[in-house]
């Protein structure tokens, strides 16, 4: 007779459906991908992460060593601490123009956590989320998880990537429970004008549909773009859920820390689901997070102007290359830009472009079909201007080959200005 634990291995393991409605981050599989690489000893251009490069600043990191010195090690209240979720309220409020008391925050295990309840907390079976295209990857397996249905509208780049109100009113339903908007965007660096913004949420209000705003990027946006909050808006709390993240603002993405404002008996809701999944955040993280929220902003500034820097050297070298558009990101650390005219018979599509980009130039990005919007690629930033400079040789190298091969060069060689037209 063959062993218990034989007899377990050979059955097939049976899933729950709601983990089968969902798959694995894309932008983890090119990670993956890409570390194979670098594992053989290949020196990759990785412009896959969706991560800061630079270090948490000093001071945060002191926070938790203090904490744990002090033996803060402890279980803490499922939604946070009480002194960071009044410092993340006053510190919204000082840097984003909103008004949010403790009993409307919560603090998460990440943005991504912070998506993540909210949709749990709302969306039941058959319900439909709407998420304008290109999207980050969670959204439509956050909301599949909880049995929704995502409902995409598709944005262009010839409207810079920005979904208007008229769109989202056209794809509302009386299924409609969420609209998802996430500006600056990952992956196009789109920001959402303020009077835009506003149609949004007005059009939400009308129809009873809640606005979940991702605010992950908001304090890297660009040129003439202020960071901005739809909270900050009269009248708009009622209607509006806030999902923030000290991962890229304070370069934290290890910590695991996010926050929810939204109102009381959301928040209600959400902490009873925390309660039974997390629990509190680490503990020590949460005095790490309390001290950015307290403390001085000059790491933040840094980091924009050296995003700033790098943002204008990408795009003038991603502009130059015969075949290739890219509209100027307005925010965040992505550019995104379009592929397709290079996309032929031997590379079909923007996977087939990635694959070989890494196997023949050992440089990594990510495809824009992962994002909702074949015929992209997304090229993070988030690295330093000389493997910038580097990964650009190798990119021109790449597509300037095939577009000697016959490609209609001329495409890419029309004249783009940085700032997208007004
Ligand atoms: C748009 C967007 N929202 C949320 C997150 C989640 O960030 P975290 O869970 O690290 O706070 C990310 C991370 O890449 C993101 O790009």
């Amino acid at each position: 007779m063959e062993p218990a634990t034989e007899v377990k291995r050979k059955e097939e393991i049976r899933f729950a459906g709601r983990v089968n409605r969902i798959s694995v981050s894309p932008t983890m599989a090119v990670m993956q991908e890409a570390e194979r690489f670098k594992g053989r000893g290949a020196d990759v251009v990785d412009f896959g992460p969706g991560e800061p490069d630079f270090p948490t600043p000093d001071h945060i990191k002191r926070a938790a060593v203090k904490a744990l010195e002090e033996n803060r090690t402890k279980y803490t209240a499922t939604p946070g601490i009480a002194p960071l979720r009044q410092a993340i309220c006053d510190w919204h409020a000082a840097q984003l123009g909103s008004s949010y008391t403790p009993a409307e925050c919560i603090v998460n295990v990440g943005g991504k956590h912070a998506v993540f309840n909210a949709i749990a907390s709302l969306v039941e079976s058959g319900d439909e989320v709407i998420i304008p295209a290109p999207y980050w990857v969670s959204y439509p397996d956050i909301v599949k998880y909880a049995d929704g249905n995502p409902v995409y509208v598709e944005t262009h780049e010839k409207n810079e990537f920005r979904p208007t109100a008229e769109q989202i009113e056209k794809a509302i339903t009386p299924r409609t429970r969420v609209v998802i908007i996430n500006s600056p965007t990952n992956p196009t660096g789109a920001v959402i004008p303020k009077d835009q913004f506003a149609a949004i949420l007005e059009v939400c209000r009308k129809h009873g549909v809640w606005l979940l705003s991702d605010e992950c990027y908001s304090h890297f946006v660009y040129s003439d773009a202020r960071p901005f909050s739809i909270a900050s808006l009269p009248g708009a709390k009622e209607r509006v859920i806030i999902a923030g993240s000290f991962s890229k603002t304070f370069a934290m993405t290890g910590w695991r820390l996010g926050y929810t404002l939204g109102p009381a008996p959301l928040i209600g809701a959400v902490t009873k689901l925390q309660s039974q999944s997390t629990s509190n955040p680490t503990s020590i993280a949460q005095y790490a997070a309390l001290e950015a929220m307290l403390g001085p902003m000059d790491s933040v500034r840094v980091m924009l102007a050296e995003y700033a820097r790098r943002r204008e050297r990408i795009l003038a070298g991603l502009r130059a290359i015969p075949g290739i558009t890219c509209t100027a990101p307005q925010g965040a650390f992505y550019v995104f830009p379009n592929v397709s005219a290079h996309m032929a018979k031997e590379m079909p599509d923007d996977t087939a472009i990635v694959r070989q980009l890494l196997e023949r130039e050992h440089v990594a990005v990510v495809p824009g079909e992962a994002f909702g919007a074949p015929g992209h690629l997304r090229i993070s930033y988030a690295t330093s201007i000389e493997r910038i400079e580097e990964g650009l040789r190798r990119l021109s190298r790449f597509f300037g080959q095939r577009s000697e091969r016959g490609l209609p060069a001329a495409a890419g060689r029309q004249v783009q200005t940085l700032e997208p037209p007004k």
